[in-house]
């Protein structure tokens, strides 16, 4: 299978890209590299059923001849920081939804008719079912970065009506792990590295968060892609267990040999449209035979290891 993976050189999309290639696809990563890294393709860089096609999502000519002779399209690039989000109102609209449909008609005009999509248990909002299930009516959006995000996945279910295209989407909770260069364990080590005493933690600490191993990530994508075959397939991915801020500085702190005095900025919520409460019904996904294999302790420790060998992403992210 020839594989086509928008945000190719990003934390999740360079793993993905080393995964389809370990399984024996072709794979062309699609990215501009603004919050990739070049360095996280040099493991597929030796294989030579890859290559790297480095230019923006918002180029429809460039994307479209990049597509040419694809079967299937991975699409992960786009603004995966939420914080922001009300700081660059327009960011969210162009790299999330714009891109999203650029890349849709990409595919129309190449005959490509699969795509995932990374999507997030943002579009969920402050939910009123927890765990949230797929089927979980929607309420207000509470983020731009989420609202996009729903727009994008918007799209692609009506792609799939109008155009005979098949999509599975998938809401992510939190990823951590190796290549990880944004999130509260990136946040946390970079602050604790300039002021091992003293900790600024957004909000009360007391928010509760879901998390995922990157791997697991990945393999559950695989384990859909090979099990759910409607024209739009909706998939909800996260552990069974999920941990509040708090606890998570603790794991941190006591792997690193320090113990900061916390300051809290208070509030039940980091930023705007941070959601107190994350935890997302995984059981369709289960039921397809796929489970996490690591705890969001052990998916936490090793974030943290892989950034203390990597330290010069910590300087190329601000
Ligand atoms: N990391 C998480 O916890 C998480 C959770 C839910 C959803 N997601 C989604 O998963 C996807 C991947 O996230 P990530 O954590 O790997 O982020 P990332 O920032 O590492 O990856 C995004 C990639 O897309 C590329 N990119 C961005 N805009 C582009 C454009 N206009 N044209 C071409 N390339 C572009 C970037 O250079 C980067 O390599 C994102 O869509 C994100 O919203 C991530």
């Amino acid at each position: 299978m020839r594989a086509f993976v928008t945000g190719g050189a990003g934390f999740i999309g360079s793993t993905l890209v080393d995964r389809l290639l370990q399984r024996g696809d072709d794979v062309i990563a699609y990215d501009n590299l603004s919050t990739g890294m070049d360095e996280f393709l040099t493991e597929a860089r030796k294989s030579l059923r890859f290559s790297f096609v480095k230019a923006d999502l918002l180029d429809e000519v460039a994307l479209a001849a990049a597509m040419s002779g694809v079967d299937v399209v991975f699409h992960l690039a786009g603004n995966a920081d939420v914080r922001f989000n009300t700081l660059h109102p327009r960011k969210d609209l162009e790299q999330n939804t714009i891109a999203t449909h650029n890349v849709l008609e990409a595919m129309r005009a190449n005959g490509v008719k699969k795509i995932a999509f990374s999507s997030s248990g943002s579009i969920y909002g402050e939910a009123p079912v927890i765990p949230t299930p797929e089927t979980c009516p929607f309420p207000v959006q509470t983020s731009l970065y989420g609202a996009s995000k729903l727009a994008g996945e918007g799209l692609i279910s009506a792609y799939c009506e109008g155009f005979g295209f098949q999509g599975w989407i998938f809401r992510f909770v939190s990823i951590l792990g190796e290549r990880y260069t944004h999130g509260h364990v990136f946040d946390f080590y970079k602050k604790l590295l300039a002021n091992p005493q003293e900790l600024e933690v957004l909000g009360d600490g007391k928010q509760r968060k879901s998390y995922l191993y990157v791997q697991d990530c990945v393999s559950a994508i695989f384990t859909a892609m090979e099990n759910a075959d409607d024209p739009v397939n909706v998939f909800n991915l996260g552990s069974d267990e999920y941990c509040q801020v708090n606890d998570s500085i603790g794991w941190i702190t006591e792997a690193l040999g320090l113990s900061p005095s916390r300051l809290y900025a208070g509030g039940n919520k980091g930023w705007i449209g941070d959601n107190p409460f994350i935890y997302l019904d995984t059981a369709k996904i289960r039921a397809l035979g796929w489970n996490p294999t690591l705890t969001i302790r052990e998916a936490i420790l090793r974030t943290l290891t892989d950034l203390e060998a990597n330290r010069w992403i910590l300087e190329r992210r601000p």
